[in-house]
């Protein structure tokens, strides 16, 4: 029997998840959104083009969970964007009763899911989809720096003329302001980026990497990326579906890693079968530790505003 994805959103986002996923051939896919007619007929539109692509898989849409039933992941995209000036925590409560739920009745119907949370501030949607769901931490798991390290590798592969698929870029930290891209760990097929480019380069694609997502929403100005941001998705979802157990950088649960106690921030992880299987704990020099947990302080600060309404138990915290 084929594996079983839903997409929870109709927008941008959660569309083009579906189209990507779709086109893979990997599983069947059903796409579910409030709004009447259109998770339907985005999905007929998707379906169609199977003939065209070869591929055989089922793709429905619907404003009920009930088809989403014994999923195998769980892909929530359902929420507002920004707009120009906005910054993503901004979204908090908007989002807030979106997520809770929408995992409310994805959980119910698919209780052995994983969730790959993707609507902002992502951090902070990963606490309520956790804590909403009941589900151990291995199965939440928020998509972030897959998109940040491939927007850090398109700039560097600009800067140095080189295919971006030579570049191994590393990004820890929030999905937001204060991410922390890891200059250190970075390579163009292992040579050293600090011996490619020189610091102010180097600052300037730090930068562009931390603004990458409100360049384009100043572009578009009504709405945020989702070519870039579904293809991570499908990336993480195609590494569980088929266990490749790929080491990628996403959001998960940390309890201890880093120093960081009971907060979900961005690490590199190993996703396989079992959804998180893995935390990886790098070697940090003081300062770019010091940048992760300002980072984990500012997811830190979004969700102890939530605990309340969430019934968590204790604050979340920077141990270390
Ligand atoms: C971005 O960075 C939407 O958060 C997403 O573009």
């Amino acid at each position: 029997m084929r594996k079983k994805v839903t997409v929870v959103g109709s927008g941008n986002v959660g569309a083009s998840c579906a189209v990507r996923l779709a086109g893979k051939g990997i599983a069947d896919v059903v796409v579910v959104d409030v709004l009447e007619g259109i998770p339907q007929g985005k999905a007929l539109d998707i379906l169609q083009a199977g003939p065209v692509e070869g591929v055989d898989i089922q793709i429905a849409g619907g404003n009920d969970y009930e088809p989403t039933a014994h999923s195998d992941i769980v892909v929530l995209t359902a929420g507002f964007p920004r707009k120009p000036g906005m910054s993503r925590d901004d979204l908090l409560w908007a989002n807030y009763d979106i997520v809770k739920a929408t995992v409310e009745q994805a959980a119910k119907h698919s209780p052995n899911a994983i969730l790959v949370v993707v609507t902002n501030p992502l951090d902070a949607m990963c606490h309520v989809a956790h804590r909403v769901s009941g589900f151990p931490k291995h199965r939440v798991v928020g998509m972030a720096g897959i998109l940040d390290t491939a927007r850090f590798r398109t700039f560097v592969s600009q800067a140095l003329k080189v295919s971006a698929s030579d570049v191994v870029a590393v990004v820890l930290g929030g999905h937001g302001d204060t991410m922390v891209p890891l200059v250190r760990y970075s390579s163009v097929a292992g040579i050293p980026l600090t011996d490619l480019l020189d610091a102010d380069t180097l600052q300037q694609i730090v930068k562009r990497t931390r603004d990458g997502g409100a360049e384009i929403v100043r572009y578009l100005k009504s709405g945020s990326a989702y070519y870039a941001p579904s293809a991570a998705v499908v990336e993480m979802v195609e590494a569980i579906l088929l266990d490749r157990k790929r080491v990628l950088p996403c959001s998960a649960y940390l309890e201890g890693e880093y120093g960081i106690d009971k907060l979900f921030v961005g690490v590199p992880v190993k996703l396989g079968a079992e959804g998180i299987e893995k935390i990886f704990e790098l070697r940090l020099a003081e300062d770019e530790l010091a940048a992760l947990h300002k980072s984990a302080a500012a997811v830190k600060e979004l969700v102890n505003v939530m605990a309340p309404k969430l019934g968590m138990p204790e604050a979340a915290g920077v141990t270390a």
